[in-house]
């Protein structure tokens, strides 16, 4: 893949181009097709993780060195956007596979690289990101979840809650607390297994979109791991969790402009085949309005999403740009609030018939709600972009 300097300039690279080309043929023929059963039935998308897989397309960020493909954030966002046009469901296995890897990534010592990404990038494991609990949702350093070292081990015990992809993953960077005393400096992460003794799983929530993508509690309960799946050093887990998220909302907002693009591409099709007052109701400026409106805002979104994937990427010395913070949020509070605005107006666009679930729109629509909630609400990222303005 190109380098950062390539998109200082926020436009793709040719290779950008041909990824996206790529994985929007196999979203069509694989991943589509079943995007309106996975919803209907509200079951994991194994059509999709296989489909994914097959072609290197689940966790594509993984460094090389590590056994993964070593793309960029800008051809991880362009992934994620290409499978949300499909099925939102799905792209959260590109999504949360860079979310729960990444606190590894980023903090991880060499040994805990080589043992997790290695089986996520062959595609034997998925990864999923445990910070929030029952109580702790927006303030995610209230949380309860105990750590407390004995010996060569940690023993962990808590309930994480709102875990996507929780009972599918094998792998879970759990946040916990080891010293109380310190609140967000008394926060550590860890790698926990699925098969770990202690740990077992929720229900899955009954959502109103993203309904293939399992979302359930996580329990541990006694759950003792060796000392060395800590991430990084004592204290350090919320600083991790927090830079984890300034690069995977920006996963979250190419999430956005999927599902919009989706119902977009959608809307323009039926509007021209829909006639009423004997011609078809793209021909009426106010349904023009209405599609120009939409592009217009999904654009504005994606070049801000782009912009943000291009401070995703790290300088030659090692760092991220200092702003990665404030594009972050912006780019998810933006994307996604855009997404809410684009599939209401899909399903304004296609009527009585857009309300009801034989058309695809409404699925978008109820879809596209949660990108404006998780990975911090959209409150809170005006928060975050407040604290951290340019
Ligand atoms: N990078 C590095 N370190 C950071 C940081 C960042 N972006 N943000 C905060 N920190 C560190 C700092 O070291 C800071 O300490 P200093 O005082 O030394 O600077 C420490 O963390 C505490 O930071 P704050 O004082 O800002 O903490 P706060 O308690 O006020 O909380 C918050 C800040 C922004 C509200 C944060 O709690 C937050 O982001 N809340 C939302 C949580 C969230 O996004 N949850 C998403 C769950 S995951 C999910 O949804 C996944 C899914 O399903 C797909």
């Amino acid at each position: 893949m190109a380098g950062p300097a390539d998109f200082d300039l926020y436009r793709t690279s040719e290779e950008h181009d041909m990824l996206r080309e790529a994985v929007r043929a196999l979203a069509e023929a694989k991943i589509a097709p079943h995007a309106a059963a996975v919803d209907e039935e509200a079951r994991f998308p194994q059509e999709a993780l296989d489909a994914l897989v097959g072609s290197d397309l689940h966790a594509i960020h993984v460094p090389e060195e590590y056994g993964g493909a070593g793309a960029d954030a800008l051809a991880t966002v362009i992934v994620i956007e290409e499978v949300a046009r499909a099925c939102a469901s799905s792209s959260l296995i590109p999504a949360v596979n860079k979310l729960g890897s990444l606190p590894v990534i980023l903090s991880g010592s060499e040994d805990l690289k080589k043992r997790y990404l290695g089986p996520l990038a062959k595609g034997d494991a998925m990864f999923s990101y445990c910070l929030s609990e029952p109580d702790a949702g927006s303030d995610a350093a209230g949380m309860k979840t105990r750590a407390v070292r004995d010996g060569d081990h940690y023993v962990l015990n808590g309930v994480k809650r709102w875990i996507t992809n929780a009972g599918v993953s094998e792998y879970y960077t759990v946040m916990a607390v080891t010293d109380p005393e310190k609140r967000s400096k008394g926060i550590s992460a860890f790698v926990v297994e699925k098969g770990d003794e202690g740990v077992s799983f929720g229900a899955p929530e009954k959502k109103l979109g993203i309904k293939g993508s399992p979302t359930r509690e996580v329990y541990l309960d006694n759950v003792r791991i060796p000392a060395d799946r800590l991430i990084g050093a004592e204290g350090t887990g919320f600083a991790t969790a927090m830079k984890t998220l300034d690069h995977t909302r920006i996963t979250i907002a190419a999430q956005a402009l999927g599902i919009a693009q989706g119902a977009l591409d959608y809307a323009k099709g039926y509007v021209q085949e829909r006639k009423q007052f004997g011609k078809p109701i793209a021909d009426f400026q106010g349904v023009q309005f209405m599609l120009a409106d939409m592009a217009m805002k999904l654009e504005a979104a994606r070049q801000l999403t782009y912009a943000a994937a291009a401070r995703s990427e790290r300088t030659t010395e090692g760092a991220t740009k200092e702003d990665l913070t404030f594009f972050g949020a912006a780019a998810k509070c933006f994307a996604s609030d855009a997404a809410m605005e684009i599939t209401t107006d899909a399903v304004q666009l296609l009527g009585g018939y857009g309300y009801t679930r034989d058309y695809p729109v409404e699925r978008m629509m109820r879809d596209a709600k949660i990108t404006q909630i998780y990975e911090g609400t959209n409150q809170i990222q005006r928060i975050v972009m407040a604290r951290n303005l340019p």
